[in-house]
């Protein structure tokens, strides 16, 4: 297969993990792009080669700066070369019932999740369309598909993502130029287990499958929509949540 260059933000975290190492797998040179203030990223390199993946490419930089965006895309070109795979994952949660939700709280999730959405696809799309090849894949999440109560903000990231998502595809269909997102539903990340216990409980009562999301399944989900076959796959949002809600 034609190998390419991957560049997956929030890579040290749960589904960014897995997405790396499954994008590794299916052959791809990745770029693993972290938060400046993540202060266990030797831990996490060492891990990984542990496990087998001894080829990590590893940037850092604020995704809700462009400034810092700009910087760190400029650096995983000059050691990596141009980018064909862009993989917007990183993400946060601030979760309150919008009463109570300060106008902080919404920025905060809409700066992280949505603004770096631009932030990120900017530095890589044109170059993209002037090759003729790329891959651009949103994650957003089934809280963006349905809302969620408590998460207005992350709801209406998430959404936008998905708006995003299907005008880009739009834009940069002709140009060889896949644009997609993926909407998992709740998987065993950190991200996850910080929701309280018995809230947690009833939710994975209410998934068909009574379980969370593996990050792997997300991570093979990722590996599907970058393959060269998935070409004529642009604009979608792909479901992967146990059945929790379909659209
Ligand atoms: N729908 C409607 N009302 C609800 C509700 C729901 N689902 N859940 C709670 N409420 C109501 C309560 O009945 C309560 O009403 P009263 O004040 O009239 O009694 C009020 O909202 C406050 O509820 P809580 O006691 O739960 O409020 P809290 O401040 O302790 O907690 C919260 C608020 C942090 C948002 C909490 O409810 C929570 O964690 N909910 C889960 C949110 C969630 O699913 N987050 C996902 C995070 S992971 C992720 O985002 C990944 C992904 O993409 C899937
Ligand atoms: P996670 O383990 O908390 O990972 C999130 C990653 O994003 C972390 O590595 C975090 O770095 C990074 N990040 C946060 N803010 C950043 C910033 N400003 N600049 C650069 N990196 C930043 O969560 P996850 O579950 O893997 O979530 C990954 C993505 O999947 C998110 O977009 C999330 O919304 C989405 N999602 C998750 C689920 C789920 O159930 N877990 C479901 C649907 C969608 P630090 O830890 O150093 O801040």
């Amino acid at each position: 297969m034609t190998k390419r260059v991957a560049f997956v933000t929030g890579a040290m975290g749960g589904l960014g993990t897995a997405i790396c190492q499954s994008l590794a797998q299916a052959g791809h040179k990745v770029v693993a792009a972290y938060h400046p203030q993540f202060d266990e990223k030797d831990v996490w390199l060492q891990e990984q080669e542990a496990a087998g993946f001894k080829d990590f490419i590893m940037v850092s930089g604020d995704v809700a700066d462009l400034a810092s965006v700009e910087a760190m895309v400029a650096e995983a070109e000059q050691k990596a070369g141009p980018i064909d795979i862009l993989v917007n994952n990183a993400g946060i949660t601030r979760d309150k019932m919008f009463a109570k939700m300060d106008r902080g709280q919404w920025d905060a999730v809409i700066d992280t999740n949505l603004n770096s959405v631009f932030n990120l696809t900017k530095q890589v799309s044109a170059k993209m369309a002037e090759r003729g090849w790329g891959r651009i894949i949103n994650i957003s999440s089934v809280n963006g598909v349905k809302g969620q109560a408590g998460q207005t903000n992350y709801s209406a990231a998430k959404a936008g993502m998905i708006g995003f998502t299907k005008a880009l595809a739009q834009e940069l269909a002709a140009k060889g130029v896949t644009v997609n997102a993926i909407a998992p539903g709740y998987v065993a990340t950190k991200m996850v287990m910080a929701i309280r216990e018995d809230i947690l409980q009833g939710i994975v009562d209410s998934v068909p499958m009574k379980r969370l999301a593996k990050p792997e399944e997300i991570g093979f989900a990722v590996t599907f929509l970058a393959d060269e076959l998935s070409g004529f796959t642009t604009g979608a949002t792909l479901n992967v949540n146990g059945g929790l809600y379909f659209q």
